[in-house]
């Protein structure tokens, strides 16, 4: 098999694992979260005004259909959907990492491009890479020379305070979270593993990674925007994590399981969350996502012990 059959085989095994198996784990700390609430809002919640800055862009809303698939023909209509819902409700799609730079900007007159770092899934999947050398000088160098705004995303397990820094000074525009406690490569790739030794693997690290809600916490204090991805199950969701800190919130699997079943359930998922964004920001008297920035909220439990631990 070749390295480009290989990795299309390999994204349509995802899909198709994430699509019929539970492959979430842990808690990504929003439950921990309670936006105070404002028994006074006066607002109109008709007249909620939900778009939002991100990049130099205006979006209609904070909602971000995060990274997902590509490179196999069998996910090329899920693709098309969430492009499609992507356009209608003018949120934003984006794809892929850096080998494909180039080519996929050309492809799909992209505004900006997303590396992802995923350490702990290339560490247990089969054909893991187990080299990270070298990457920082690499994302010096793209965000030296790149045209577009550049992306830095973890792919759950979270980014803390330090790294969000070293990140900033490597010259990124932004960082997207993808914090611990929603889709888990751990348990995918143990579901994928043949191996009983990396399905084991897999197991041990099920619980490895900062929760979203405490990265969140901390990756705001190096700056610059956030797109906070990772376990965001609802409109609410977003609104707390706008209220946190984050430009946008990111969402995978939510999305990906109504795009595999038609256009029609897709758009659905997104006005549901966008409703229960707009209550949210009614009930908190934010009639725009900046109002909705200094919205507050309680932190609890385990959430609250973890970021006072923040550096
Ligand atoms: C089917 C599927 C494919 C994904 N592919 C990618 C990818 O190619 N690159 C990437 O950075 N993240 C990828 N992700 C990770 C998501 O972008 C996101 O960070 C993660 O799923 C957490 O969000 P969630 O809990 O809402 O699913 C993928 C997620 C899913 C569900």
């Amino acid at each position: 098999m070749t390295r480009e059959t290989a990795t299309s085989s390999r994204k349509r095994d995802h899909l198709l694992i994430c699509a019929e198996k539970p492959i979430e784990a842990g808690d990504a700390g929003f439950e921990d979260v309670r936006l105070v609430h404002n028994a006074l809002p006066e607002c109109n919640m008709d007249a909620i005004e939900t778009k939002t800055q991100f990049l130099g862009r205006t979006l209609n809303s904070p909602l971000f259909i995060a990274a997902m698939t590509g490179g196999h023909p069998d996910t090329l209509e899920v693709n098309r959907r969430l492009a499609r819902a992507a356009d209608r409700y003018n949120i934003q799609l984006r794809d892929h990492g850096i080998e494909w730079a180039e080519r996929a900007v050309e492809m799909i007159d992209a505004q900006a491009i997303a590396i992802h770092v995923n350490s702990l899934q290339e560490a247990i999947q089969p054909e893991g890479d187990h080299n990270a050398e070298g990457c920082l000088d690499a994302l010096r160098n793209l965000c030296d020379e790149f045209p577009l705004p550049v992306i830095v995303k973890e792919t759950g397990s979270g980014i803390s305070a330090g790294t969000a820094r070293i990140i900033r000074g490597a010259g990124a525009d932004a960082i997207d979270i993808g914090g611990y406690g929603g889709t888990s490569w751990a348990k995918i790739e143990r579901l994928r593993a043949d191996d009983s030794g990396l399905a084991d693997l897999g197991e041990a690290f099920l619980s490895w990674g900062i929760p979203t809600v405490v990265s969140l916490c901390e990756v705001r204090t190096a700056g610059g925007p956030i797109i906070a991805t990772g376990g965001l199950r609802s409109g609410i969701d977003i609104a707390k994590a706008v209220a946190l800190g984050a430009s946008l919130g990111g969402m995978a699997l939510p999305l990906l399981k109504p795009a595999m079943e038609s256009e029609d359930a897709l758009f659905a998922a997104v006005e549901r969350i966008h409703r229960e964004l707009c209550v949210a920001m009614f009930l908190t008297g934010s009639r725009t996502t900046r109002d909705l920035r200094h919205a507050r909220a309680y932190i609890t439990g385990l959430t609250r012990q973890m970021i006072e631990n923040s550096d």
